[in-house]
Formats: structure tokens, C-alpha cells, sequence
């Protein structure tokens, strides 16, 4: 030819006319010849090398004949090489040894020219050599139906020559040797002889096989298979150029240890992901399964300490007091490391906000060495969040359950189930009846979510559960609680738990040193009193960051003598007070009344209001009160008629209309223990005498004028101290409860205990 043609010699490989084969291109002078191929149009020619082993083109020797190439597709690797898919065209044999010019392989060459062969041996020397090559094809596996095209060779004797020479498996040097070689017919009968020798190895392997595989049990059968499948489609893989997430996602699944029915269900899916289209949205959602599902901790487990003593340090370190709680939970823990499938009872911890239900869930994960993970159960109504959306659901995802479990990353945690009171229901199906199945021991170790739809065991799982109230969370559920009640902190105790928890932990957010900022006990009282009105110690953990804060940028600005808050302080820093003693506002008209309430919140102090006016003796109640409140207060009015006389009252003083308020409307009232306040309201402000000072009260009444205990007491009673309450007149049969009343309560407050409703009415009205 006249022209240079721009060269690339191949490494281990040949490629023959007719043949389509990617190659990687990464020697420098090799790329630049490919680029003059791509830019130029320089004929570009394939020169096998004779030494695989020579990095070097220029030095490398080369076959005296190569093969003139068609690029089909270029791709450039990231790594600085050439993927291309070339087509062999026609044979050339080089004329000149080869040089590098512009820094690219050029060699001369002319078109290879056949020798003329005798036409007759040579059809059927080709006849021979197809007849071997379709048997070849056959015992390599490939059926005549199948793959007709290859099964089939080439009528041509040139083209099947090259077929063959680029199939066979054969050495580098035969398959140099068949490139050089100018006469068909000779080509041909080398090729028969090489055929021959194919075929006898293969019926040797046959029967190698044959006889191994008797031995095989079907268990490495189907490992062989397995990996021939994978060998197979890797193959494909490389042909089409598909990325690899099939096979990831199947290693990925083969890699964990899952049972058997969790297994096949995943294997199923990544085989199905092989098969449908990428752009389909089943590939999307099988996708997201088989992500889904991987993610999920399967073989992930942590190992529980198990000494109590490290237990009961990290409880102590986490929580101040508590230590009728914390007993309880080491009692658990106890009877968990002896009997680790015992299927006890859930713990459930209840009591009003911020005084550390969420927090000792967390603390009892720390003392096990298991991960944490909580579960906001408030406001959920639909079983779906707890198990999940089918997977064709658009958007699916799995439930709340499998979610945490995802979170937490093991499949042992310990699983705070927060709020469990605030779970409600409607139409869409009731989410406590999936969460018995989550807690129910029996059925709880193959729970199926419905997104993930295979069986996981969540026997592992250490619940915890916490409410603000008890009676509201649903029966079924409380059959598989243990309660433990936390009724709420004293004064004392906030204080405690402020010196030890709070302030050094906001300390150490803030940034602070604790030379940096002090609070004398009396400013942490103040904050206490004006500024938070709670039986937990959220909202005063909040007020204590406010001053961190405030400091914290004090102290950027360049102030470097340590702030002390005392208590006249703390309103620098927080604003005007928020809570008053109420007390103290109410003054001392007849008519007014303090009861003791207990809500979500813990207890409450509660004013009854009465007033009379002209009318014909109704009764009007306001200030958002319960069927059963109300009731309360007409049981009272009916006692006071019914006993008039009693207290000097004639029939004209009930001929007036009487209004009932229960001030702070906004929140709803319910419950009989109003009953007494009530009572003792009316009859103050028949009376027309104000009610004892700083006297609370709680207790049902009856008709007969009996007084009957009510619920709550301690927290009724510590929001009576709250309140700045120094009396509190009790039904005579909790008396019991007042052992569970810190001693500090008990110093600062007197109870009366009353047995009817003139027993409250002579203490309450008595002249103080
Ligand atoms: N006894 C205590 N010792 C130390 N810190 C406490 C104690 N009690 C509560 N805390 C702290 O008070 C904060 C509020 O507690 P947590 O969030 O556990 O309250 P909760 O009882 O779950 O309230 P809610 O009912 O509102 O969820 C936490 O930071 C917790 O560490
Ligand atoms: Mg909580």
C-alpha cells in the first residue's frame, strides 16, 4: 500500500478477518495510532506480537502478517485507556519493521495476496473441517436450535478458515501461525488437525465428567451450576455492557447468613431483577426491595454485658433517684440474663412528661451494650405505619418496626416504643392489634412486615414502652405491660438532678467551663418556681440552656470573670417571671375552692369557682368539664340541699341560680375527684365564708355524703407543693399512698383525712 498504516500490536490475542473482538488500547504509541485511525482515517492494522511478554511496541517482535481493522466503538476508561470494538477486515503483510512517528506505531504493509489451491482438495478438506465444527459446537454445549448461526458454519471455506482459526481453543502460536499462512487448503488442514484435537479432549472431559458427576450429590451440582450461571452471565455482562448490580446484589444476599425461606425470597428477586428492564418501574421497586432488604441487620448482633454492678453504675450515672425504678429494671435484667427466652412481661414506663421515661430506655441499652432506638408511636393510626405498605405501593416503605430495626443496625437493640398512649385508630385498620403482634412473644420471632414480606425475628428485641397515662393505652396492650410508674420529681430532687445531670451537660454543649458560670441552690429554686411549672425537668433543662446560651456568648464577646446567677439574676437572663403562686392572687372570698387534679402532665392544682345570682335555683357549669365532672358537682348541690339544715341554710338560700366554673377552660376536665372542692365551693359561698387558706383538696363524693379515694396522689400532691398548698385534705383511704410521698413532702405539708363530706366541710370552713 502506499501510504504508512498506523499499527497496534495485539498482546495475546489474534484477530482474524470476519472476527468481532473488544480490545483495550493503553500503550502510549498505540493510542496516538488508534487517534490518527480515528481523526485522520489512517488505515489502522493489528499485529500480533510474538513475545506476549514485551511491554514495549517498538521493541516487541511481530507477526509478518496482521490484519487491517474496522473500529465498530471507542470508549475512553477514566484510567487513560481505549476500550474499542474492532472488526477484522482483510489480511496485510508488513513490509517494514516498525517505527514510531509522532509519536505513534507506523509500519508499511501490502494486502496479503492467497495462493492458488487446488479446487477440489479444498472442498473437501472445508467439508471435513465444517462437519468436525458443528460436532465441536455440539459437544461444547451450544444445540443446533439454539444457536443456529454458529452451529452452522460458513459455507465459504475462507470464512469458515477464519471462523474457526478465532474460535478454537488454541495456542498463540498456532493461531500466529494460521494468520501467516498464505494457502487456504493448507490453512484447512491444519485447522482439521487442531479440530481433532479439540474433539478428543472433549469427549475425554466428557467422560471425566461423566463420572465425577456421578459422584457429585446435588448439592455441588448445584454449586457448579450456580457458578456457571454467574461465569455466564458475567460474560453477558461484559458483552452488553451492563453494570454489575445483579451480581453485587446476589453476592450481597449469598454473603449473609439468613434462613432458608429469606434466602430463596431475596435470591428470587435479584433473578428478577436480572430479567426485567432497567427503565421499568418494577426494576425501580424490585431495586428499592433488594436495597431495603440488605440494609436490614440481618446477622448483625451485639452481645450483652452482663455484670449488674456495671448495669447499676450506668443507671446510676444516668438517672438521679428513681431507685424504686431502677431496682425494678436490674430485677429484669436479672431474671433476663438467667432465663434469655424467658418471655416476661414489657416494662412500661409511666408518668408525666420529662421525668425520664424516654431517657431510661436509653440508659437501659447503655448498661446492656446494645444499640438504641425509639419509636414514636403518638398520633399513629393506621396499622401500615407499624407493618408497612405492600412493595407495589408507590412509595412504599417498610414499617416503623423494620425501620428502627434498620436504624438501630443490629437486630438486638433495645427498642423504646415511645407515647404508646397516643396511638390511635380509624378506619384504616388499628395499629395496636400489628404492635401485639410486635410484643407478643408467641408470635413476635417470624413477624412479617408487609413491605419486606419475608419473616423476621424480633424475639431479640429488648421493648421498652413509656406512656404519660396508663388508662389510655390500649387493653389488649396493657395485658403485656408491666407498669412502673415515675410520678414526678420534688423540688429537692430537680434541684439534685440539675447539680449532677443538667448543668454539666449544658455545660459541656455550651461549651462552658464550670468556672466560667455558677448558680447559687436559691437561683435554681427561682427557676424552679417562676419559671417552670412541671413535674419533670424538661422546661427547666430549656431555662438552663437559655442562660447557657446567653453566657456561652458573653463569653465569645470577651468576658473572662466567671458569671455567678443568683436569684436576682435569673431574670436578667430569662425575662419577667412566667408562673405565679397562684395561691397567693385568689384572695379569700367565699365561693373559691382548690382541687387536685391529675392530668397527662402530671397533677395539677385546680380552682372551683362558685357564684349565685338571682333565679330559681339552676345550676350552670362551664370551664370544658367532663359528663362525669359535671355529675360531681350535681351530686354536690343535691348533698348541700339534702343536708341544709345542718348548717343553718333555710329553702330560700338555694333560690338563687348558681354558676360553676373550673378556670384554664382550654384544657378538659374529667374525673370524679373533684367532687369534694366542689362541695366545699358551694358551700362556702352559701355560707358566705371564705375557705381555710392554703388548703387543697381531693376526694369523691357520694349522695350519702361519703368521701371515696381517688388516683394519683402523689402527683396530685406535688403539684400541690408546687403550688405553694401547705394543707391537703385526703379521702381517709389513701392513707397508703402517703408512704410512697418523699419524707421532704411529708414535712412540708399536713394532710387531713376525711371519711365524709362534713368532715371536709368542718376543716375546710373552720375559721383558720
Ligand atoms: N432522674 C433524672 N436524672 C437525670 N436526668 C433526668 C432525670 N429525669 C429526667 N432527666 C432528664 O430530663 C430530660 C427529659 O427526660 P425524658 O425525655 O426521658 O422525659 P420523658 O419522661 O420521656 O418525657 P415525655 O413523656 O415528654 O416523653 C432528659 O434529658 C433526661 O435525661
Ligand atoms: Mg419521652
Amino acid at each position: 500500500m502506499e501510504t504508512p498504516l498506523a499499527a497496534i500490536p495485539l498482546r495475546g490475542m489474534v484477530i482474524f478477518s470476519g472476527m468481532i473482538h473488544p480490545i483495550l488500547v493503553g500503550r502510549d504509541t498505540s493510542m496516538r495510532a488508534l487517534e490518527a485511525h480515528i481523526e485522520h482515517n489512517t488505515p489502522l492494522v493489528l499485529i500480533p506480537q510474538l513475545d506476549d511478554a514485551e511491554e514495549d511496541p517498538t521493541r516487541a517482535r511481530l507477526s509478518q502478517v496482521g490484519v487491517l481493522a474496522q473500529v465498530l466503538r471507542v470508549a475512553r476508561l477514566p484510567e487513560d485507556h481505549y476500550r474499542i470494538l474492532v472488526e477484522g477486515m482483510k489480511r496485510v503483510r508488513i513490509t517494514s519493521p516498525m517505527r514510531v512517528v509522532d509519536g505513534m506505531n507506523e509500519v508499511d504493509g501490502d494486502l496479503l495476496i492467497e495462493a492458488v489451491d487446488d479446487p477440489i482438495e479444498l472442498a473437501a478438506v472445508a467439508r471435513q473441517a465444517a462437519t468436525m465444527f458443528q460436532e465441536f459446537l455440539l459437544q461444547n454445549g451450544m444445540t443446533a436450535e439454539d444457536h443456529a448461526a454458529l452451529a452452522t458454519p460458513p459455507a465459504e471455506p475462507a470464512r469458515l478458515a477464519d471462523q474457526l482459526s478465532g474460535q478454537l481453543e488454541i495456542s498463540q502460536d498456532d493461531r500466529i501461525a494460521l494468520l501467516n499462512e498464505a494457502s487456504l487448503l493448507r490453512r484447512l488442514e491444519r485447522l482439521v488437525e487442531l479440530l481433532a484435537v479439540a474433539l478428543a479432549g472433549q469427549r475425554l472431559t466428557a467422560e471425566v465428567f461423566a463420572k465425577v458427576q456421578g459422584q457429585m450429590d446435588k448439592s455441588q451440582k448445584e454449586y457448579t451450576l450456580k457458578e456457571q450461571i454467574k461465569l455466564l452471565r458475567k460474560e453477558l455482562k461484559e458483552l452488553t455492557g451492563d453494570d454489575e448490580d445483579g451480581d453485587q446484589f446476589e453476592q450481597r444476599v449469598e454473603d449473609l447468613n439468613l434462613p432458608e425461606k429469606v434466602r430463596e425470597e431475596a435470591t428470587r428477586e435479584v433473578r428478577r431483577l436480572d430479567r426485567i428492564h432497567q427503565d421499568s418501574a418494577e426494576y425501580t421497586i424490585t431495586r428499592t426491595w433488594l436495597e431495603t432488604f440488605l440494609e436490614y441487620p440481618w446477622n448483625a448482633v451485639t452481645t450483652d454485658h452482663s455484670d449488674l454492678p456495671t448495669a447499676t453504675a450506668v443507671l446510676d450515672e444516668d438517672h438521679y433517684g428513681l431507685e424504686k425504678v431502677k431496682e425494678r429494671v436490674l430485677e429484669y435484667l436479672a431474671v433476663r440474663q438467667l432465663n434469655p427466652g424467658s418471655n416476661g412481661p414489657i416494662l412500661c414506663f409511666v408518668g408525666p412528661p420529662g421525668v425520664g421515661k424516654t431517657s431510661l430506655g436509653r440508659s437501659i441499652a447503655r448498661a446492656l451494650g446494645r444499640s438504641y432506638v425509639r419509636v414514636a408511636l403518638g398520633g399513629i393510626k393506621d396499622e401500615t405505619e407499624i407493618r408497612g405498605h405492600r412493595r407495589t405501593y408507590i412509595g412504599a416503605l417498610p414499617g416503623r418496626i423494620i425501620r428502627a430495626l434498620t436504624r438501630a443496625g443490629t437486630h438486638n437493640p433495645v427498642m423504646v416504643l415511645d407515647e404508646l398512649d397516643k396511638l390511635g385508630n380509624d378506619f384504616r385498620g388499628d395499629p395496636s392489634s400489628a404492635l401485639l403482634e410486635v410484643l407478643d412473644p408467641e408470635q413476635n420471632s417470624a413477624f412479617v412486615d408487609h413491605y419486606l414480606d419475608v419473616p423476621v425475628d424480633l424475639s431479640q428485641v429488648l421493648f421498652v414502652a413509656t406512656a404519660n397515662v396508663p388508662d389510655q393505652i390500649p387493653a389488649a396492650l396493657m395485658d403485656r405491660l408491666e407498669v412502673i410508674e415515675l410520678p414526678g420529681y420534688t423540688e429537692e430532687d430537680k434541684l439534685e438532678i440539675a447539680r449532677h445531670f443538667l448543668l454539666p451537660r449544658q455545660e459541656e454543649r455550651h461549651g462552658l467551663k464550670t468556672s466560667s458560670l455558677r448558680f447559687t441552690t436559691p437561683a435554681l429554686q427561682t427557676i424552679v418556681r417562676e419559671y417552670t411549672m412541671e413535674a419533670g425537668v424538661r422546661s427547666f433543662e430549656r431555662q438552663l440552656a437559655t442562660i447557657h446560651r446567653k453566657v456561652a456568648r458573653k463569653v465569645v464577646e470577651g468576658k473572662t470573670s466567671p458569671t455567678v446567677i443568683g436569684p436576682a439574676q435569673v431574670s436578667k437572663f430569662l425575662g419577667p417571671q412566667r408562673f405565679y403562686q397562684e395561691l397567693a392572687e385568689r384572695g379569700d372570698l367565699p365561693g373559691i375552692a382548690i382541687g387536685l387534679a391529675w392530668t397527662a402532665a402530671g397533677g395539677a392544682i385546680l380552682f372551683v369557682e362558685a357564684a349565685k345570682m338571682e333565679g330559681k335555683g339552676g345550676l350552670k357549669l362551664t370551664g370544658s368539664l367532663g359528663e362525669v365532672m359535671k355529675e360531681s358537682a350535681e351530686a354536690a348541690l343535691t348533698w348541700l340541699k339534702s343536708h341544709a339544715s345542718l348548717y343553718n341554710l333555710d329553702a330560700t338560700a338555694f333560690n338563687v341560680d348558681i354558676h360553676l366554673h373550673v378556670p384554664a377552660g382550654a384544657i378538659p376536665k374529667d374525673g370524679p375527684s373533684a367532687g369534694v372542692s366542689m362541695v366545699t365551693a358551694l358551700a362556702s359561698l352559701l355560707l358566705g365564708k371564705a375557705v381555710r387558706q392554703r388548703l387543697a383538696m381531693t376526694g369523691e363524693i357520694t349522695l350519702r355524703g361519703k368521701v371515696l379515694p381517688v388516683g394519683g396522689v402523689k402527683e396530685k400532691v406535688l403539684a400541690a407543693r408546687r403550688a405553694g398548698v401547705d394543707t391537703v385534705i385526703l379521702p381517709r383511704h389513701n392513707h397508703m399512698d402517703l408512704d410512697d410521698i418523699p419524707r421532704v413532702l411529708r414535712r412540708d405539708l399536713t394532710f387531713h383525712l376525711v371519711d365524709t363530706v362534713e368532715d371536709v366541710l368542718a376543716f375546710a370552713l373552720a375559721e383558720g
